[in-house]
């Protein structure tokens, strides 16, 4: 990987000066988690790669293949309560798309909570991790992992998995994706972080929602609940209207979208 081209695209951002790359590590959360308890700063960005176990939400494993895909973890710190934990997922979605779209000008969405969708087809995933100290936020990691120049996928996947190669049939530079997604996720940051940026990051999430509108079937443990997705709520839950006009929240669980 050309590291040098990414940190001379990202240098006006924080996220240069705390960057750790590595050619193959066990789980870029995992070092991220480490560095953070060792007390590395707000703004550090950990890169692989390949990853040996790589992790998705519930215990899922990601396929990280050399080379053909991104993962990367960062370290936030923001002084926020423990209640605004869920914009840090928010954030990588965003950028993510963002990111995608910038590079390939494929369009995609979000499928909640943390699934980078393109024409109904998983090509990244989102997995974040917090400590918390009482009710404030004491260090976050955002794991985002893009499938970029993938042909073939081995292994079980929950939604069927594609690659940006796979949808344009042309090979996406890794760098300047790496580049444009820490730029994104940096300026949303900052903006979550400004007057009225809560609302502002919680309207772009909605806008790049797959979901909203739409017939959904929601996994969350031992209940399956389908119903029609109405809205994302001021604390980041999925509303979900049923049959029997009830509208159900959740903060998380597994998500089909059905029509
Ligand atoms: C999911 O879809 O369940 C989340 C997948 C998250 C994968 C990324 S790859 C970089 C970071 N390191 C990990 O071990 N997981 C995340």
């Amino acid at each position: 990987m050309d590291i040098q081209y990414i940190k001379e695209r990202i240098a006006l951002n924080p996220f240069a000066s705390s960057f750790h790359h590595f050619a193959s590590i066990d789980s870029t959360n995992n070092k991220a988690k480490e560095l953070a308890e060792s007390g590395f700063p707000d703004c550090t960005v950990v890169i692989a790669d390949s990853q040996t176990s790589g992790r998705g939400r519930m215990k899922r494993q990601w396929y990280s293949p050399k080379g053909e895909g991104i993962y990367i973890s960062l370290i936030l710190r923001p002084s926020l309560p423990s209640s605004k934990y869920y914009f840090f997922t928010m954030l990588p979605c965003i950028s993510a798309v963002e990111a995608i779209s910038e590079c390939t000008g494929l369009k995609c969405g979000v499928k909640w909570p943390n699934d980078i969708f393109i024409a109904g087809k998983k090509t990244g995933g989102i997995l974040t991790e917090a400590s918390l100290k009482y009710d404030k936020i004491d260090f976050i990691i955002c794991g985002i992992g893009i499938n970029v120049n993938i042909e073939h996928f081995e292994g079980q996947f929950l939604h069927p998995p594609t690659s940006l190669f796979l949808e344009t049939k042309e090979k996406t530079a890794i760098e300047a994706l790496i580049a444009s997604f820490i730029n994104s996720f940096y300026n949303h940051y900052k903006l979550l972080l400004s007057k009225n940026g809560e609302d502002e990051v919680r309207s772009i999430y909605r806008t790049y929602s797959l979901c909203l509108g739409k017939k959904v079937r929601l996994i969350d443990g031992e209940k399956i609940i389908e119903g029609k997705a109405v809205d994302i709520d001021e604390q980041g839950y999925l509303l979900v209207k049923c049959q029997d006009e009830n509208i159900l929240k959740f903060s998380t669980g597994d998500l089909f979208i059905l029509d």
